[in-house]
């Protein structure tokens, strides 16, 4: 029997990237899915792709930082598809900028995407798994929020993911709610494509033992884990997917003796 048989999985941000792979694997996996994200057409090809690969998938174009949007989409997955087992939250945006770079409305931008809308999303997802006896959340956070790199909102933002998918597991326990979270550090997707084009790539690939970019699918693999019932000990945990970066301190090999 498959993990996700009979399961119900919201995934933010899934027209693209991290959270269009998850949906993959979670539908080849038998889960069926709600694709909630801003781009709506990009949302509705993604949901027909993996609809053609025999999944029950539905778009819905929603900002995931409005709350009234999302009370209302929650609402409506739990009525379309009758229950709601678990959320991977990976709306996200990229920043680049220090202090000196970054305005108050481009930090409020930032934390509002990356940070606010995990609670949001928490907030209108909880109530839902409630009524089924438990659920998995898994929030894509980043190993931006663990170590420092040029980018104040974003490194703030997921910070505050880490934070509050610990604060969150200790609260939801009670309730059967696992909550994780993922850091990720390069990944193949649109959001770094800047960096990539402009041969930034290159320089960091220097500095990850595993010497490549990963996968979307690489980081998929990990949300399908963490979202089933193969991690039912696991809650409160941030699980660093990153190909070694943040294991060790790799200088550039031109300062090497
Ligand atoms: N790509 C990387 O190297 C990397 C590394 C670490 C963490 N992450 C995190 O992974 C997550 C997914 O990013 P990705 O790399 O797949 O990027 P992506 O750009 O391919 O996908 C992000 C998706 O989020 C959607 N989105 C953005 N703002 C939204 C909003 N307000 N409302 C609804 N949907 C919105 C976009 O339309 C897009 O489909 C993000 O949280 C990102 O910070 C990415």
């Amino acid at each position: 029997m498959s993990r996700y048989e009979g399961k119900v999985v919201v995934v933010t941000g899934g027209a693209s990237g991290i959270g269009y792979a998850a949906a993959g694997r979670l539908v080849a996996e038998g889960a069926a899915i709600a694709l909630v994200d801003f781009d709506s057409a990009n949302a509705t090809k993604s949901a027909s792709d993996l609809s053609r690969q025999g999944g029950r998938v539905h778009a819905y174009a929603v900002d995931v930082t409005d709350e009234t949007s999302m009370r209302a989409v929650f609402a409506q997955v739990a009525t379309q598809f009758g229950r709601l087992d678990a959320v991977i939250n990976s709306a996200g945006i990229a920043a680049r900028g220090t202090l000196d770079e970054t305005g108050y409305d481009e930090w409020r931008r930032v934390l509002d995407v990356d940070l606010t809308s995990i609670y949001l999303s928490a907030r209108m997802a909880v109530p839902h798994m409630r009524r089924n006896g438990g659920g998995a959340i898994v929030n894509i956070a980043s190993v931006a929020g663990i170590l420092g790199v040029v980018n104040v909102a974003y490194v703030a933002a997921k910070g505050g993911v880490i934070a509050l998918t610990r604060q969150l597991a200790n609260e939801l326990a009670a309730d059967n709610i696992r909550v994780n979270a993922i850091s990720p550090g390069f990944v193949v997707t649109a959001l770094n494509k800047e960096l990539r084009a402009n041969g930034a790539e290159k320089r960091w690939e220097n500095r990850i033992p595993l010497g490549r970019y990963a996968e979307p699918r690489e980081i998929a693999a990990a949300c399908a884990f963490l979202a089933s019932d193969d991690a039912s000990y696991m809650t409160g945990e941030n699980m660093v997917v990153d190909g070694g970066l943040s294991a060790v301190l790799r200088p550039d090999p031109a300062v090497l003796p």
